[in-house]
């Protein structure tokens, strides 16, 4: 054995989930500096390609009416339900399209990692996959969800545009400590983003589109708020992190979401810093709500 062996191949540090204190489910171990790891395809059992299956099949029964056209164009591209997709496959045809790539890693990762490989267009997609008992909920993002909810939209050009930007804008943000407000831009936009069509509102949010019962709850449910995107507004909303959202945010396109964060959000920062913080849930007085599909 070679004397720095053992350095060379320690890994990363393990990252977990908010405050608990529940051990990483995934072998940090065997990550590159940069956290991404092989996927290691092989290894996942029958009974973990059935589970995808089972997790697929649910969410594409209920697209129709629920889901934006773009997501349900490009879902097909993760080819067929019956296995957990190969990474290496998904990321060809995925660069053929808008130059993505999809990489491997153990789990959630430090912001700044998450950030600078977005910025290369490669989106870090979980290995392992949820248990059987967490059919219908799991706190932290496993395969089902990184692939299933994030992947399909980095087909779309100008989406896929847009989230290398933000990983540029989360290294930026690293310096000008901000993680925290362009945390809310990511999660209002990337994870529960509606977006409105001329059939009503429908979803582009990966929390939602992977979730079996947000999904209907988010474009259909008259309880929570549903107003239009604001970036100020957004970047002053506190979230949920453990219910369905109180409010969503209802972007008007693709286009529309790449040019209102284009510009230097470093005056925007500070201007946010100054105002209050907004609860989930709440409609200011001048605002308008927008109205559930039917
Ligand atoms: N325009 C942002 C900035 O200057 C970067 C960014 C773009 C952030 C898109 C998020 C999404 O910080
Ligand atoms: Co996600």
């Amino acid at each position: 054995m070679l004397a720095n062996e053992k350095a060379v191949n320690q890994g990363v540090a393990p990252v977990t989930y908010g405050q608990g204190d529940r051990p990483p489910r995934g072998d940090y171990s065997a990550a590159r500096a940069d956290y991404t790891c092989e996927q290691n395809w092989s290894a996942y059992t029958a009974a973990e390609h059935d589970l995808y299956r089972r997790l697929y099949e649910r969410q594409a029964a209920q697209l129709n009416g629920l889901a934006c056209d773009e997501f349900i164009e490009a879902v097909q591209h993760l080819g067929k339900p019956e296995r957990i997709p190969r990474f290496d496959e998904l990321s060809e045809a995925l660069y053929r399209h808008t130059r993505w790539e999809v990489v491997a890693v153990p789990g959630l990762i430090p912001e700044e990692a998450f950030f600078g490989l977005l910025a290369q267009r490669r989106f870090p997609v979980t290995g392992w996959l949820r248990k059987p008992e967490e059919f219908d909920y799991i706190v932290e993002p496993d395969v089902f969800h990184d692939l299933f909810g994030h992947v399909p939209l980095l087909f779309n050009p100008v989406f896929a545009d847009y989230m290398q930007a933000y990983g540029a804008g989360g290294l930026k943000a690293s310096r000008l400590d901000a993680c925290e407000l362009l945390a809310r831009l990511y999660w209002y936009t990337v994870e529960f983003g509606l977006i409105q069509t001329p059939r009503g509102v429908r979803a582009y949010g990966a929390g939602i589109l992977s979730s079996a019962g947000e999904l209907r709850h988010s474009v259909r449910s008259a309880e929570p708020s549903r107003v239009g995107f604001d970036l100020q507004r957004i970047m002053r909303t506190r979230y949920k992190i453990d219910s369905y959202q109180a409010t969503y945010f209802v972007i008007e396109s693709f286009q529309q979401l790449f040019e209102a964060t284009a510009p230097d959000f470093t005056p925007i920062y500070r201007a946010v810093r100054d105002l209050p913080e907004i609860e989930a849930g709440v409609v200011l007085p001048d605002e308008r709500r927008i109205a559930a599909a039917d």
